[in-house]
This record gives C-alpha cells, sequence and structure tokens, in this order.
C-alpha cells in the first residue's frame, strides 16, 4: 500500500494519503506527485500511524471513515504520540457536524466530497504554507546569539535522548573515547558509587582505571555544576592520572545536576590524543550548551511523567471508586485490561497500540462513577429506565477523560466498547468496522470477564460456557475476526489464571 510516488521539487511537500477506496487514493497520490509533492499512501489510519511513525508527514490527507481506524482517530492518536502533521479531512457523509468535529480536534481543513481535484491542491498549498509561516515565527523566538546546538530532537525515552545527544556530540567534536557516566545522586562527590556508564572508543572501553578517573573526576563536576577542559600538558603533569590519559585532552561537562533523581547528574567525559587538534574554551561552552539542552529535555521528560503519573493516579481512583460502589465487579477492570493486552498481542497490534488497550481495559468502566448505586449494583434485571442510565457509562468515561491528553488514544476504545457489531450497540449505534477497532477487543474481553465472575444479576459461569456465549455471538454481537482470536488464544493457553 505505501509507496513513495515522487521527489518533491523545492516547493513539495511530504504527503501521506489516507483512504481506503483504492481507485480514489491512487488517483489522489498521483495529482498531488503530478504538483512535486513526496505522496506515500496508507489503507487506514492504523497504517498510516506505523508509517507516520517510521517518516513523517507534514500534511496528512485521510478520508473520516476507514476500516481499524478512521481519520479522526488517527488524528487524537498522531498528536497524542507527538507527531507534527496537519491534517485534511475529506468527508464523504459531510455533514456540518463532522467538519465542525474535524475543526474542533485540530484539523487544518477539510474537504467535502466529491470535490475537484485542484480544490485539493489548493487545500494543500494552503496548509503547507500556514505551515511554513508558523515554524517561521517559531524560528524567530529562538536565540539567535551564542553557540547554536542542534536541539536533541523529541524523544520518549531518556536513553534516546542520551544516545542521541551521544552522537551530536562524536559528530561535532571527534574525541577517540566518550564516556558518559549517570550518577543519579549515587556518588559521594569523590566519584565513588557513579550509577551507570556508557563508553564509546575502543581504547577507552578497554580501559577500567581511565574509566574511574573520569567516573571520579566527572562526579567533582557534576557536583560542581561545571564543565571543565584539561589540556596535555595538565594532564601530563597532574597526580593520580592513569598512565593511558596522561598527555591527553580531556573535556568534560555535566548533563544536568542531580537533584530530583532519574537520569539527571549525568556528565559526559571526551579523551583525545595530544596529537590531535586542539580543543578550544568555545569548544567547552559547546559541549556544555549541548549538555545543557540535553539536560533540559530530560527534564521536559520527567515533567511529563510525573504529570502522566499524577493523571494516572487520579484516573486509576476513579476505578478504584467505581469498583468500590459495586464489590461484585472488584478486579474487573485490571482483568479486563490484562485480557485485553494478550489478545492484541495476539492480534499482531504494535506495543503501542497494547499499550493504549492496557490503558482502555483498565478505565472502559470508569464513567459507572456517575451512575447511582442503587442501578450499579442493583440485583436483578434494570427498568428500562435504569438500563437507559447504565447505558450512560461510555460516554460518560470519555467525558471525564477527554482532558487527559496522555489517554486521548484510548478514548475512543472507552467509548465505543458497548457497540455491537450489527449495529445495535450503545451509545452510537456504530456497526463492523466504523466501530473503532480497539473497542472491539475491548469488547470481547469485557464479555468474557463478565459472564466468568460472579456478577450481583448473575453466577460466574464456567470457562467453557463463556466460549459457547462467545461462539454464538461472533458476528452479532461481536467483530467475528477478534472473537475467533480470543477463542483460538483461550483453546492454546487455556483460561486465563483467576
Ligand atoms: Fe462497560
Amino acid at each position: 500500500m505505501d509507496q513513495a510516488a515522487t521527489q518533491p521539487d523545492r516547493q513539495g511537500g511530504r504527503l501521506l494519503v489516507v483512504d481506503d477506496e483504492p481507485e480514489l487514493a491512487a488517483v489522489l497520490c498521483e495529482t498531488l506527485a503530478g504538483l512535486g509533492h513526496a505522496v506515500r499512501r496508507a489503507g487506514d489510519g492504523a497504517e498510516a500511524l506505523r508509517i507516520l511513525a517510521q517518516e513523517p508527514a507534514q500534511v496528512v490527507i485521510s478520508d473520516l471513515r476507514m476500516p481499524r481506524m478512521g481519520g479522526m482517530e488517527l488524528l487524537e492518536a498522531a498528536s497524542g504520540r507527538g507527531l507534527d502533521a496537519d491534517f485534511i479531512f475529506l468527508t464523504g457523509y459531510g455533514t456540518v457536524e463532522n467538519a465542525v468535529e474535524c475543526m474542533r480536534l485540530g484539523a487544518a481543513d477539510y474537504l467535502l466530497k466529491p470535490f475537484k481535484l485542484d480544490a485539493l491542491a489548493r487545500a494543500v498549498d494552503k496548509v503547507l504554507g500556514e505551515r511554513e509561516v508558523r515554524l517561521e515565527r517559531r524560528r524567530a523566538v529562538m536565540p539567535a546569539s551564542g553557540p547554536a546546538p542542534r536541539p536533541a530532537g523529541p524523544a520518549e525515552d531518556p536513553q534516546v535522548l542520551l544516545r542521541s545527544f551521544l552522537v551530536q556530540v562524536r559528530e561535532l567534536f571527534t574525541p577517540q573515547g566518550m564516556a558518559l557516566f549517570i550518577y543519579n545522586g549515587a556518588h559521594n562527590g569523590a566519584g565513588n558509587g557513579a550509577g551507570r556508564r556508557t563508553v564509546h572508543g575502543k581504547a577507552l572501553a578497554a580501559d577500567p582505571a581511565a574509566q574511574d578517573w573520569l567516573a571520579a573526576l566527572g562526579a567533582r563536576l557534576a557536583a560542581e555544576g561545571r564543565p571543565k577542559l584539561l589540556e596535555p600538558r595538565l594532564t601530563a603533569a597532574a597526580r593520580g592520572v592513569p598512565e593511558s590519559l596522561r598527555g591527553t585532552w580531556i573535556m568534560a561537562a555535566p548533563v544536568g545536576n542531580d537533584a530530583g533523581g532519574g537520569p539527571g547528574g549525568a556528565l559526559t567525559a571526551l579523551v583525545r590524543a595530544p596529537s590531535g587538534p586542539a580543543w578550544t574554551g568555545q569548544d567547552l561552552r559547546m559541549l556544555a550548551a549541548l549538555a545543557g539542552h540535553a539536560a533540559q529535555s530530560l527534564e521536559g521528560l520527567r515533567a511529563c511523567r510525573r504529570l502522566r503519573d499524577l493523571n494516572m493516579e487520579v484516573v486509576l481512583s476513579h476505578v478504584r471508586a467505581v469498583e468500590a460502589k459495586d464489590t461484585y465487579t472488584c478486579g474487573h477492570s485490571e482483568r479486563v485490561a490484562q485480557y485485553a493486552v494478550r489478545l492484541g498481542r495476539r492480534l499482531g497490534l504494535a506495543e503501542a497500540d497494547q499499550e493504549t488497550l492496557r490503558a482502555a481495559g483498565y478505565l472502559h468502566d470508569v464513567g459507572k462513577i456517575g451512575v447511582p448505586d442503587k442501578v450499579l449494583a442493583k440485583p436483578g434485571r434494570l427498568t428500562e429506565v435504569e438500563m437507559g442510565i447504565m447505558r450512560r457509562h461510555p460516554a460518560l468515561g470519555r467525558e471525564i477523560l477527554g482532558r487527559v491528553t496522555t489517554l486521548a488514544p484510548a478514548l475512543p476504545a472507552i467509548e465505543h466498547h458497548h457497540e455491537r457489531w450489527d449495529g445495535r450497540g450503545y451509545p452510537a449505534g456504530l456497526a463492523q468496522e466504523d466501530i473503532p477497532y480497539l473497542a472491539r477487543i475491548v469488547s470481547v474481553v469485557d464479555a468474557y470477564e463478565a459472564i466468568t465472575s460472579e456478577r450481583a444479576y448473575q453466577p460466574a459461569r464456567s470457562d467453557a460456557d463463556a466460549r459457547r456465549i462467545l461462539a454464538r455471538g461472533a458476528g452479532s454481537q461481536w467483530d467475528p475476526e477478534v472473537t475467533a482470536a480470543w477463542l483460538a488464544l483461550l483453546e492454546a493457553q487455556g483460561p486465563p489464571a483467576p
């Protein structure tokens, strides 16, 4: 599906066309490629996400309704992952509501099908132009003076961030050896107890004495928070310098300080032979600036994680509150989360989607916090009115969690976990592939968990009973393929441990 159509000329942008109608997608790609854009193509939102993760696009031109993952979910998932692409939506069943919803979610533009190809070309040019202006503005507020280290770039993992920092340092200073020490507050100022070290360069890697000496130097500098340049005449004369480091150039700079835990308190040290070109004060300032930038990014990352953990804690306290209202459902959400991840893995979903499933599993019933206790824990059948109240919980869940940006990818699965394959579910009455894929997964494992657990309105049934019920409902209540995958998993691995 995915294809590189042509190289862009100077005006061209990097575009991704996402549509499940192959003929239409082909025409769009061909037209846009003919205008000098580099165009790639995906058959649905899930495929588009994979492509975007590997090769970011500037503009995504996407259909709204597609199997597995539709356009709006794609936009939410992409922005949730920090992908900086502008979206133009193509809406075939163009209602004002859809268009408004697209723009509210942050789409740059939308076109109502059928549209003229030159209207699409104009929309793409407009969005690319606006994007350029936005980037220009962003550049204008960056500091213009002093050394201008390249930013380390977005990274979700501190290890990835530190690695990219080391790559930059190596490119800029071409050292023979380089070490990064992570102290995590573990050192005592004399270099003992440095946490982790990453060493580059053969000679340095095979020289533990040199590493220890650099770690000790680093510990002092990290504690003082300042960089240092040691010239060959200094390292030749100073006491205690290991033989292999005598007469070398050494440059070291702290990466943040060791307050606050995490991967702060790191120090990078570079070594170069005396015969190599001299390092100057300017080089040291550059290294310190790069290290400072890496430290800032690490701190930002830690702040995000703290916020995410905090958000999650608040949200999980809601889940516990829901389960406390109904003793029968105790542990239900955790089990649904576990089952959903297992099923997602079985279905070959990417790691990130499995994590989204875990969150959706935990949180799918969080909206029940708004359901009165007497309805929630009522033994026996609910009345029509009570059923109506109960049925509000998926939408309520979405409302409660809607402001937690990190949970954005899980929202469709939470909101639609009670839809049915035949369209008779709630809250939206979506059918078949219009139901978000992750919601279909949660729906199957939610049902299995509910059937095999004791509830206010029914005793626990056996694994065999649950499997029979699911098999009967595949194709009417549940997605037949997803159900088949869960049944096959149970067949192969047996029922989950209680
Ligand atoms: Fe539910």
